[in-house]
């Protein structure tokens, strides 16, 4: 009689809901859903999530309206003009309600904040990537890419090797250095049980979404993942903050070799302007730490699995290399010969249209807004789906094909047609600095390396983690350049 009584409740609720939300939404066309589900059984795969929602966005519109469970309702768009008119506005800033799920470890740091407390701290940070300060970095990108080469000359004259936990570990290290100035050692299997805390607390952020059971605090606070984000957490928080506190300890607040590290900076704006508490410091370095290090790590993989499958782009790639720095395969690079490495910048820009790091990313609406004559409401999720618009054919021509050299001719070009660091006020406060670590990695694996196809043939599937991965690893070939 029990249960009789819930499944009544949960069915009126529903249709209450749905015509609540009908009428709110109503203009965009809806996808197939599923009673009570909504659409949360298509996208309850990180694997399935790309064609789920590449699907939707060309056979019924290019926004559409989605529903999970019979709770949440969502727009999910590849709209140039709605993209443009949400990234370019001052009014939709606040990030959708998924976000909250990486609250508990990076707090109001940049990525989540909004308001005036966002702004205030992005007019902070913003000197912290100006290119004096990263400059110093190129050392830091130099000594921990050895590391990297080292590693991989372990595994080469292997037919197939998986690129992205080496390079996964190279990323952190150097997100580490650069923004505590600490040294961390991953690649040397050091400090495991942070390596270790930041993978799970990446892992359990995408399961939350993904799980409907996890996706609700009071279910969720009934799992095992509960307990162990708690683990994790406390090593995490734990960790920055001794970090923080010894450097706070330090009289110079300088790093042992004398380079200004984010941390270094923040400190600097905490003791001269009051302006950040210890708490607000480790919530920005925290965000730094996770939005610093998956993102460049698979777009570093992907542009070396691209590299391999195309040797003559790859051949191009080398002869720049050659042109600047001859057969020298570990030269002292300089920040203005990253800057002049062109076509490998064209072949990046690339990577990440196809394998953009960040594949999609949401906003909540905080008012009405009219758009193009139709009312999109306050409090409404959008996923904004840059993976569907990076691979639309009336933008990019054969979007399914590898040409760096696409970027080259930027005739006609539509700034919003290609956003993988976002754009706009919110846009990714670290493109310059990914840049630069993407160049000098990926040109250093490929001065000591040729890369081939994996054996056997490799080919990708692609799956969404918080940032685009590939379910099966990214493989290559290796052979050591003589
Ligand atoms: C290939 C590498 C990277 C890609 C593709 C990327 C992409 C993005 C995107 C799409 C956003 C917007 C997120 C949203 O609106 O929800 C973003 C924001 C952000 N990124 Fe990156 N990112 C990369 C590397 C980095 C690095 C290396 C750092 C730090 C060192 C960084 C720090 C941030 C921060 C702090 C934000 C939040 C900015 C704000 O809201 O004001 N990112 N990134």
């Amino acid at each position: 009689m029990f249960l009789f009584l819930i499944v009544v409740a949960l069915i009126t609720f529903y249709f209450l809901l749905k015509k609540h939300k009908k009428n709110d939404l109503e203009q965009f066309p809806e996808p197939p859903a599923k009673f009570l589900f909504g659409h949360a059984l298509e996208v309850s795969s990180t694997t399935n999530l790309l064609d789920t929602f590449t699907k939707f966005t060309t056979v019924y519109g290019s926004t559409v309206r989605l529903r999970l469970g019979f709770i949440l309702t969502s727009l999910l768009t590849t709209d140039y003009k709605l993209i443009e008119f949400i990234l370019s506005s001052n009014q939709n800033l606040r990030k959708s309600l998924n976000y909250t799920f990486i609250s508990p470890w990076l707090g109001n740091g940049l990525l989540l904040s909004d308001g005036a407390y966002w702004k205030q701290h992005r007019k902070i940070l913003t000197p912290a990537f100006h290119f004096e300060i990263l400059k110093q970095f190129v050392q830091v990108f130099q000594s921990v890419g050895n590391v990297l080469i080292d590693n991989l000359r372990k595994c080469e004259e292997s037919p197939s090797i998986d690129l992205h936990p080496l390079v996964t570990l190279c990323t952190l290290d150097t997100i580490c250095e650069t923004a505590m100035g600490t040294k961390i050692n991953a690649q040397k299997g050091e400090n495991n049980e942070y390596v270790h805390s930041v993978k799970e607390m990446c892992r359990i952020v995408i399961d939350r979404c993904l799980s409907p059971i996890k996706l609700f605090r009071v279910t969720y606070w009934m799992t095992k993942d509960y307990y162990i984000q708690k683990k994790v957490l406390h090593i995490l928080h734990e960790f920055t903050t001794s970090v923080i506190t010894s450097k706070k300890q330090t009289k110079n607040s300088k790093s042992d070799d004398k380079k200004s590290v984010f941390l270094d900076l923040l400190l600097k704006f905490s003791k001269d302007q009051s302006l950040l508490s210890d708490e607000e410091i480790r919530e920005e370095v925290d965000t730094f730490m996770f939005e610093g290090h998956d993102t460049t790590a698979s777009a570093i993989c992907f542009a070396l699995y691209a590299l391999a499958n195309h040797p003559k782009i790859q051949k191009t790639v080398l002869e720049e290399q050659r042109e600047l720095f001859g057969d020298e395969k570990d030269p002292i690079i300089a920040y203005q010969e990253l800057q002049n490495m062109k076509y490998l910048e064209l072949v990046i820009k690339e990577t990440l249209r196809l394998y953009p790091s960040v594949p999609m990313i949401g906003r909540y609406t905080q008012e009405d807004f009219l758009f193009e004559g139709q009312v999109i409401p306050k409090r409404t999720n959008v996923a904004l789906y840059i993976y569907g618009l990076h691979r639309n054919p009336e933008y990019f021509p054969e979007p399914e094909k590898f040409d760096p050299d696409r970027f080259n001719n930027l005739n006609g070009f539509l700034p919003f047609a290609y956003i993988p660091f976002s754009a706009g006020p919110r846009n990714c406060i670290g493109q310059k600095f990914a840049m630069l670590e993407m160049k000098s990695f990926i040109s250093k694996v490929i001065r000591h390396f040729e890369l081939t196809p994996a054996v056997p043939r490799h080919e990708l599937i692609l799956s969404v983690e918080t940032v685009l991965k590939s379910a099966n690893g990214i493989k290559v070939g290796l052979k050591k350049r003589i």
